[in-house]
């Protein structure tokens, strides 16, 4: 297995997802964690566990949090759940944990509200953790999904492929893109809802976008002759748009209810 088909390597520590994240902070005009926060609508004392967390980046960038929620945090990188649980010492924090979301160490209906935020994509079967999240879900609780729809950012796949041969928004479209995402999560939850964040980012520099594809895969692994494939397909799509080239960015959160 290699650091591409691993996301356990991957996500070893924030470092690809911070270039990832770089670029999206630099051309990004809507601010995805912010429009989700305003869309959330948590209660009260509602119970959150959050699956995949990451390094808590989202529920750092929150404005619209009850005051006393309690957030369990769960990732199966144990330096991404220390790195949340610092950052996140302002939240009342209930547990922090390191688990796979295919096996959630929880009892059954622990949570009023279960998040998993651009991860479900990762696991080989995404129904075996909605399965998980819905048994962990009180009745009437929520679950809370988000990925990338099929339409978002086609010139970096475009890139990838040209480039390296394959891209992982194919295994993303594939496992947990929004249309198989909506279908799962009908099978386990009711009034599914969808809500679609669109933005168009006007990139003018060619160097974030090589370090992003450099970063993900499969562009992680690639050799010198695929680096500079990269680098020159890169600059033929800046200078065909003058030096500066519209990317359409478009993410879904699906929402659902446990019966
Ligand atoms: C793209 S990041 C998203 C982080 C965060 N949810 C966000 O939206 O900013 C994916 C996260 O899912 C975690 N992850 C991947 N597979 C997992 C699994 N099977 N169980 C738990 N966490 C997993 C990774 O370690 C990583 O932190």
């Amino acid at each position: 297995m290699t650091d591409s088909d691993d996301p356990a390597a991957h996500y070893k520590d924030s470092s690809k997802l911070a270039v990832r994240g770089g670029f999206h902070a630099r051309y990004s005009n809507v601010g995805w964690f912010g429009w989700v926060d305003a869309r959330l609508n948590i209660a009260p004392g509602a119970g959150v566990l959050d699956v995949g967390c990451g390094p808590g980046w989202f529920w750092a960038a929150c404005r619209h949090l009850p005051a006393d929620m309690t957030l369990t945090l769960l990732d199966q990188s144990a330096h991404m759940v220390e790195q949340a649980t610092e950052r996140l010492k302002h939240l009342n924090i209930a547990s922090s944990v390191v688990a796979d979301a295919g096996k959630l160490p929880f009892p059954d209906q622990s949570f009023d509200v279960v998040v998993a935020m651009h991860m479900l994509y990762h696991l080989p079967n995404p129904a075996v953790a909605l399965r998980e999240m819905h048994r962990v879900l009180i009745p009437g609780g929520r679950c809370i999904v988000t990925t990338n729809n099929p339409r978002d950012l086609p010139q970096i796949a475009a890139l990838s492929r040209h480039a390296f041969g394959s891209a992982i928004d194919d295994m993303v479209q594939e496992r947990f893109g929004t249309p198989v995402a909506l279908d799962l999560m009908r099978q386990h939850f009711t009034e599914i809802s969808q809500q679609t964040c669109e933005d168009i980012y006007q990139v003018d520099d060619p160097e974030p976008v090589i370090d992003m594809l450099l970063t993900m895969p499969p562009g992680d692994k690639a050799d010198t002759q695929g680096q500079a494939r990269l680098r020159q397909a890169v600059g033929d799509m800046m200078t065909e748009h003058d030096g500066c080239t519209p990317m359409t960015r478009v993410q879904d959160m699906i929402a659902g209810i446990r019966t």
